[in-house]
């Protein structure tokens, strides 16, 4: 069986179903697991998805990915905009990363108009809703499969 691809979810994605639904949607975070676990399955292959409200724990399991995953594809949330720590582990991976985001964050707060995380993935997909993890997993694919 080959490496699975792990999806790594940050802060407040766990509420996703009721956090803000105007920007982030209806679909909660288990809904977007199973379509992710789906399109990898139909694929032949699998994933590892997790979520962490804690900076560290996120850390870790981009580490962990380097050992045992195939690529990243990471929603890392309000740390995206802050995290030193996440550009740092996901430059330690020698494994392809994607960025994934439900909003568009440049369309919002100024604030958000930074990204660490896409200083050091390959691509970011921003602005599709739940789509954005589709559109993430199939580039992982894509690349997995050339
Ligand atoms: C987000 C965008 C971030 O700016 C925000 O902090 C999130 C969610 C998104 O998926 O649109 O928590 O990553």
């Amino acid at each position: 069986m080959s490496k699975p691809i792990y999806i790594i979810n940050g802060p407040n994605l766990n509420l996703l179903g009721t956090r803000e639904p105007e920007i982030y949607g209806s679909q909660t975070l288990a809904d977007i697991e199973t379509m992710c676990v789906d399109t990898a399955e139909e694929n032949g292959l699998s994933v590892n998805f997790s979520q962490s409200n804690i900076e560290g724990e996120l850390v870790d399991k981009i580490q962990e990915a380097g050992q045992k995953g195939a690529a990243i594809l990471i929603n890392p949330a309000a740390y995206t905009h802050t995290s030193v720590a996440l550009y740092d582990a996901i430059k330690a991976v020698e494994i392809p990363c994607i960025e994934v985001h439900l909003s568009q964050p440049a369309a919002r707060e100024s604030f958000r108009r930074r990204s660490f995380v896409s200083e050091a993935s390959m691509g970011t997909i921003s602005g599709f809703g739940s789509k954005s993890y589709l559109l993430g997993l199939q580039a992982a694919i894509d690349l997995l499969k050339s």
